[in-house]
């Protein structure tokens, strides 16, 4: 088809193109690309559970007493007594009456907003959340509204205009955001829910595990609890597993068991791969100086470069530098590479144009000497000028 070359051309000509790269093998803290070892600061993985010890051998135990695959969806046979016990275990970790597994984060946010809200709706979601959040919205039906980012005044006039024109609506968040490691206004958003009679959804993927006494995420720390209807949140992020969950009432969950496309019409998670999540969710609760230990390190590299007159955005384990121009952030990151570190240019479209940055995403393996010597790299990179410039 002419559209394809078309596109595939001009994302070439701007050097837009993307390409997969696959990794030989990755854990504590490094990954492997074409034989090449680096350090690695592109994972998720936040607290290096994936290649820990307890979640390989439960999960090898699962593999050898259940096989490969659950075979089948959980509305026919695919249903497991591995999956009630993490259901449960969800609930009560998150404060919430009961949990639903999805089978991964893109699938729970399209699966819940689209079941939630339908034509007579209305959403107002953060400017800046995920796509899967826009998916949701977009598949649902309804009206929906994007707030400038982490801005209640906004989304308060948005709200004074529009939410009586509707039936329901629904408030939209990540608590942590992906692209600028930043925190909602969460208490804010409460009231303004209250206020306009809103239902009010928190995606935690980037903050469960991280933040709260119990490591249960932003909301937990932020003691808002009973106040959030829906908390969305994933495994394959700081939990080292795989798939995600809503934690909610347990009317909402009987309701998206029955309405919930993306969960009705998909294989359950092998049993290997809930077993892990199990397993990570002791290891949240037993290890907290894995949480203490990254947000010091991430607090240490965030004012160390802002010392440096870098600009650096966020609160979390997620340290965006700013470079604004997209080619000059792909060279910093290609000269970081044949340095030994895995970081990654994030240009438009992933974020707003004129955006562009390094996303540091830092790992509890990486230790202060490590970020010492990348400081010490970044300074020397050719266009990091321009880095400076942005502050
Ligand atoms: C905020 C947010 N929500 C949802 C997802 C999707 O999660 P998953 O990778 O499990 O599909 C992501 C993934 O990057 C995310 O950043």
């Amino acid at each position: 088809m002419e559209r394809i070359d078309e596109f595939l051309e001009e994302r070439k000509e701007n050097n837009l193109l993307r390409v997969l790269k696959p990794a030989y093998s990755r854990g504590d803290g490094s990954i492997y690309v074409n034989g090449k070892k680096y350090i690695d600061f592109s994972s998720n993985d936040y607290l290096g559970l994936s290649t820990h010890p307890k979640l390989k051998k439960v999960s090898s135990e699962a593999l050898q007493e259940f096989g490969t695959s659950s075979c089948a969806s959980r509305l026919l046979s695919g249903d497991s007594e591995l999956c009630h016990s993490l259901e449960e275990r969800i609930a009560k970790f998150k404060g919430k009456e009961a949990a639903l597994i999805f089978n991964s984060g893109y699938q729970a946010n399209v699966g819940i907003i689209s079941a939630l809200c339908e034509k007579r709706d209305v959403i107002f979601s953060d400017k800046l959340n995920h796509a899967s959040i826009i998916d949701g919205m977009i598949l649902s039906g309804a009206r929906f509204f994007r707030f400038q980012h982490g801005n209640f005044c906004h989304l308060e006039s948005l709200l004074k205009k529009h939410r009586h024109n509707f039936r329901n609506s629904l408030i939209i968040t990540e608590s942590i955001f992906s692209m600028d490691g930043d925190r909602a206004p969460l208490k804010e958003f409460v009231e303004l829910k209250e206020s306009y009679n809103c239902k009010i959804m928190v995606d935690e993927a980037h903050a469960t595990g991280i933040f709260g006494q119990k490591g249960g995420g932003v909301i937990e720390e932020e003691n808002l609890t009973s106040q959030i209807d829906i908390i969305m949140g994933t495994f394959g992020k700081a939990l080292g597993s795989f798939g995600a969950y809503v934690a909610s009432s347990l009317q909402l969950k009987k309701y998206l068991i029955n309405t919930s496309r993306s969960f009705i019409y998909s294989t359950a998670l092998p049993p290997a791969v809930i077993a892990a999540s199990l397993a990570s969710l002791d290891l949240i609760e037993k290890e907290p100086y894995r949480r203490k230990t990254l947000l010091e390190m991430a607090d240490y590299f965030r004012r160390e470069l802002k010392r440096y007159g870098f600009m650096v955005k966020g609160s979390s384990q997620i340290v965006p530098l700013m470079v604004k121009d997209s080619q000059k952030a792909l060279t910093i990151s290609q000269e970081l590479q044949s340095k030994g570190y895995w970081v990654l240019a994030i240009r438009p479209p992933t974020v707003a144009s004129g955006e562009a940055r390094l996303r540091f995403s830092l790992m509890y393996n990486h230790t202060k000497n490590t970020l010492e010597r990348l400081i010490n790299d970044i300074c020397k990179t050719s266009c990091i000028r321009y880095a400076r410039k942005c502050s």
